[in-house]
């Protein structure tokens, strides 16, 4: 029978320690949980500002569900293309700072499409080893030759760069905020290695939008580095609270992807509630700075009191904490010692990270309270081995 390798391949994860099952959240996304009939502190989510259930978004979409319907009925370039996309639009590039926007179903979206409109066979592509797997996706996609630098490393991707002189087009795509290192890119360094070697740079600003001050639009904006940036990707659906994701840049480059980009064109456009969620969670993020200012002092409290207790922790500065473990079954073994005293800090394995570098992905979110993280300090303690 041709389906038997189903088995096959089931078994042989669970022998490695990586079969994944899914989880049911019951109730809302909060910095509380209920799972398995049991309220836990949530520590596993990107909805960082604390959004996700945000009565503003809430209002703004049953207004529009009240005026403009459920669904969007069909792609943007047949009859999807409504009111409210252009109006968020406008609002995100207003909020980046660039000429023009276009929104996108999911962030995976963007990325797939996004790298293989721009390159193709006889260019080359320059990826960080820790992108996102959507942007590893994109690069496969495109055919162009890839060429995967070690992580944050500009003498290797300047290696690269010379070695691929003779590419038609170059691109160089990084995540600006990496989302399981928590870690940053040396943006400038990158901006100046593509004007100096004729590249594009389309940055993920997954992680980074709604984090960074003065307003929360992203690192390539707290750098002033939006010139030398081709494109800024984002995404509606983590600090942001909704769903969706889009890029931000010039009038040709949307021009270009309304043309040519296949996830753009392909699929059926986003729903007008979830346009309205967008907009409502931007004029959030903008209004409310005090949001970003509890996010981070979460952060440096979580991340003190967990050094305190002798984890290692890898270089990040900001809301997502990577707590190193190694190997995967120690990784689970000490997620789930912490699940039972009713703390959610999701193992994180391969492939979504490199073997051997198995972590708790630890992320803060504004609305924890102090003492749900003085509770989350004394549970780390006793669950330590
Ligand atoms: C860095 C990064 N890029 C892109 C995506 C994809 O975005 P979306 O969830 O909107 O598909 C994610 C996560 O989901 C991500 O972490």
């Amino acid at each position: 029978m041709g389906a038997n390798f189903v088995e096959r391949e089931l078994e042989r994860l669970k022998e490695t320690g990586l079969y994944r099952k899914l989880r049911r959240v019951e109730g809302d996304q909060g910095p509380t949980l209920v799972l398995g009939g049991r309220e836990v502190i949530n520590f596993s989510s990107n909805n960082y500002l604390g959004l996700a259930n945000h009565p503003a978004l809430g209002e703004a979409a049953k207004a529009a569900i009240d005026r403009y319907g459920c669904g969007s009925g069909a792609s943007r370039l047949i009859s999807g293309n409504m009111t409210l996309h252009e109006e968020l639009e406008s609002k995100i590039a207003e909020f980046k700072g660039t000429e023009a926007a276009l929104v996108f179903n999911s962030g995976f979206q963007v990325n797939t499409g996004v790298v293989s409109t721009l390159v193709s066979e006889g260019d080359a592509v320059f990826s960080d080893a820790l992108n996102h797997a959507s942007i590893v996706d994109g690069c496969r996609l495109s055919r162009a030759k890839a060429a995967v630098y070690a992580h944050l490393d500009m003498n290797h991707l300047e290696g690269e760069l010379k070695r691929s002189s003779s590419a038609r087009r170059k691109l160089i795509v990084t995540e600006s905020l990496f989302s399981m290192d928590g870690d940053e890119a040396p943006l400038a360094d990158i901006v100046r290695l593509a004007e100096k070697h004729g590249a594009m740079v389309m940055v993920d600003e997954a992680h980074a939008t709604g984090i960074y001050e003065p307003d929360g639009a992203g690192l390539v904006a707290k750098l002033g580095l939006g010139e030398g940036v081709f494109v800024q990707m984002g995404t509606l659906g983590k600090a942001l609270g909704g769903f969706g994701a889009y890029i931000a840049g010039s009038n040709a480059l949307r021009d270009l992807l309304i043309n040519r980009c296949r996830s753009f064109i392909f699929t059926t456009s986003l729903p007008p509630a979830v346009m309205a969620m967008g907009i409502a969670a931007i004029d959030l993020v903008r209004k409310e700075p005090q949001r970003r200012k509890a996010l981070s002092d979460n952060a440096e409290r979580l991340r003190a009191g967990l050094r305190d207790l002798g984890y290692l922790l890898g270089v990040s500065s900001r809301q997502i904490l990577p707590l190193m473990v190694g190997d995967v079954n120690r990784c689970m073994e000490l997620s789930q010692r912490l699940l039972e005293r009713g703390v959610f800090a999701h193992g994180i394995r391969p492939p979504t990270v490199p073997p051997g570098t198995s972590r708790l992905r630890i992320t803060l979110m504004a609305t924890h309270t102090r003492s749900q993280l003085d509770k989350t300090l004394r549970v780390f303690k006793e669950a330590k081995d």
